[in-house]
């Protein structure tokens, strides 16, 4: 049986869990977190890097076919290191939309909802560089948001007054670069209104897998 791996700080990776569930019916996903250190988003980036790599432990040891790492902390910040330990193990990593953001924008305004660790990683900063270099990309304070939505008090964040916030710069897209948030992602387009776009990456580490994964092994139409 085909085995997919998933790694979150925390409940992050419940979010994608489920949707891999959904879609490859027939694998064995093994979700692992690290509720004791969550949240990475305030952390260095060593911190990070060997946290990610203790947590990941069993995963490799349970010898999944492909590793998603479903935090965007841990994957701007580690993955190359956890590649570099493991030639031999397949990584999915979840890193902010900026690419599909800056192809559909209208407006030339982004906005990504991430940890400080993610918009301060060197991986988040190429990506910006690359692909939205010629937008304006608001980064509004959501350095709480990763906390509240783990101890189950989401609805403590004022996530109006942030999208008023960045709606005032005409934005048309919202990149959610930090997997806890897809717990909120409804509230969010609700506040956001129907002309924003909000991107997660679930279908796309879906398709991922899908093409890495043994050929004998068929997703859910
Ligand atoms: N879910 C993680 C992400 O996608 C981060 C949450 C945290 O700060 O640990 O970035």
């Amino acid at each position: 049986m085909t085995k997919i791996g998933v790694f979150d700080s925390g409940i992050g990776g419940k979010a994608i869990a489920d949707k891999l569930e959904k879609l490859f019916p027939s694998a064995k996903i093994i979700s692992v977190n690290d509720s004791k250190n969550v949240p990475y988003g305030g952390r260095s980036r060593a911190d990070i890097i060997e946290l990610t790599e203790k947590a990941i432990q069993p995963l490799i040891n349970k010898k999944c076919d492909a590793i998603v790492i479903a935090c965007n902390t841990a994957t701007t910040n580690a993955i190359n290191d956890l590649r570099q330990n493991h030639p031999d193990v397949h990584f999915v990593g979840i890193e902010p939309m900026i690419k599909p953001a800056a192809k559909l924008t209208q407006t030339g305004a982004i906005a990504v909802f991430a940890t400080p660790g993610t918009l301060k990683s060197r991986r988040y900063h190429q990506l910006k560089h690359q692909w939205a270099a010629r937008l304006t990309v608001l980064e509004p304070d959501c350095s709480r948001w990763a906390k509240l939505v783990e101890d189950n008090e989401s609805e403590r964040i004022d996530i109006n007054s942030v999208i008023s916030e960045v709606k005032r710069w005409n934005i048309d897209v919202i990149v959610l670069g930090c997997t806890h948030y897809h717990h909120i992602k409804d509230r969010i387009e609700r506040a956001a209104g129907r002309n924003v776009h909000v991107l997660e990456p679930s279908d796309a580490i879906g398709a991922r897998l899908d093409e890495l994964l043994p050929t004998d092994f068929a997703p859910l139409e």
